[in-house]
């Protein structure tokens, strides 16, 4: 069967849950990717914030292939050695004691909402209830949607979970008028990213791990989109300076091979025997995968890297800014947003892609930028100067 014929018979077969375009990735080196006609693309998207290294990136490949070769799968009731280096190495560079791995974000998160249920059991007198917050995106299992609360979700699947409150984004008298005796645990992510790049104030951020430790509640950062390098900080919470009870990691830990990890500190070693597992969870290939990802990334220091690389971005679009339409430039290391003036954001992504560049448009009027941390500046002038093509210019003579 010739490839068109194949996408259209997979369209017959496949559960219709996205829109693709219509183009079959082949190969990828570096931050581009090219397609099966020989297309090439520079990608702005890196696999949904997921590509740290680059594509396909020798390190991970070796990892893979070494490992492959001894064993490629054991089984969560044994040890294996990557497991046993992984461990160690993930935790020695992290504020958190105790980590649980699975395969993707919404797995963790949903692992994070149990961890925190079972501490309101123990400790807590059964309180369940978790608030979180609007805009925000914890994955799509039927309660990490419940925790999620979009709009746009609002009749679907019901009944959802119950338990969850929603509190307003970087408004803490909000969060405390929401607090009660059933209140067990705060959930966020410091910089929001399906929710269109949405930064926490510091003050937003001390003043909730000040409510959790006055109120005995857990504060929960889902750092599944800002972990690994992606905002200029291995991790998020430490731009604020505050530490969470529990964090959930994926996307960038694996740099693309599915991997997950719900992260706690000492005294959420609550979990019985039982209570939490899968199939998959420190499976031999995603360790070694995670393993050779942290060590390149603390080696390269590829956090500083991105941490420039997004000062950069910053400078540019607002020199871009003089000229064009192009406002609220927000977020931090390799994980921006910035508004283009009216709902044309998405007639952009499409422009650009035609053009070989891959971008996302986070909201009708925001277009996002998540690439590869390895990107270089003039990759980034590459990607501007598509871009501007197709903004908005200012005409200063119209008044
Ligand atoms: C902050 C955040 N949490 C959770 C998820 C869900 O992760 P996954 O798609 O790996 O389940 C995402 C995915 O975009 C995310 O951005």
């Amino acid at each position: 069967m010739q490839l068109p014929e194949l996408i259209k018979t997979a369209d017959t077969q496949l559960l219709t849950v996205t829109q693709r375009q219509n183009v079959v990735m082949q190969s990828g080196s570096g931050v581009r990717m090219k397609d099966t006609e020989g297309n090439e693309y520079l990608d702005f998207v890196g696999g949904w914030a997921v590509t740290c290294l680059g594509h396909s990136p020798k390190i991970i490949v070796d990892a893979l292939t070494e490992q492959a070769n001894k064993l490629v799968n054991s089984s969560p009731s044994y040890y294996n050695l990557p497991m046993l280096e992984y461990t160690k190495l993930l935790v020695d560079n992290t504020c958190l004691d105790r980590v649980f791995f699975a395969s993707s974000g919404a797995e963790a998160n949903e692992g994070a909402i149990k961890l925190a249920r079972k501490y309101g059991q123990k400790q807590k007198d059964g309180a369940y209830e978790i608030i979180t917050t609007t805009n925000a995106f914890h994955g799509r299992t039927l309660t990490t949607m419940s925790a999620t609360g979009k709009a746009i979700w609002k009749d679907l699947y019901e009944p959802k979970t119950k338990g969850f409150k929603q509190a307003e984004f970087n408004n803490l008298d909000s969060v405390r008028a929401l607090v009660n005796k059933n209140t067990v645990a705060i959930m966020l992510e410091p910089v929001q990213g399906e929710g269109g790049v949405n930064v926490a104030t510091q003050e937003f951020m001390q003043g909730l791990r000040d409510l959790c430790d006055q109120e005995n509640i857990l504060l929960i950062l889902d750092e599944v989109q800002t972990g690994f390098g992606r905002t200029g900080k291995l991790f998020g919470y430490q731009h604020f300076d505050v530490e969470p009870d529990i964090m959930t990691l994926a996307k960038g830990i694996g740099g693309g091979f599915p991997l997950s990890a719900l992260m706690a500190k000492e005294f959420l070693n609550i979990f019985e025997a039982g209570d939490q597992g899968a199939t998959y969870s420190s499976q031999p290939l995603a360790m070694a995968v995670g393993k050779a990802v942290l060590q390149e990334l603390l080696d390269e220091n590829i956090s500083a890297h991105s941490e420039l690389m997004g000062e950069y971005l910053h400078q540019s679009l607002n020199e871009l800014s003089k000229d064009y339409a192009i406002d609220n430039i927000r977020g931090h290391g390799l994980l921006i947003a910035f508004d283009v003036g009216s709902d044309i954001a998405g007639h952009i992504s499409k422009q650009c892609f035609s053009d070989g560049l891959l971008i996302n448009a986070c909201k009708s009027y925001s277009l996002r930028l998540m690439p590869p941390l390895i990107i270089s500046k003039s990759e980034i002038d590459e990607m501007l100067a598509i871009v501007r093509q197709y903004l908005t210019p200012i005409n200063y003579n119209a008044v």
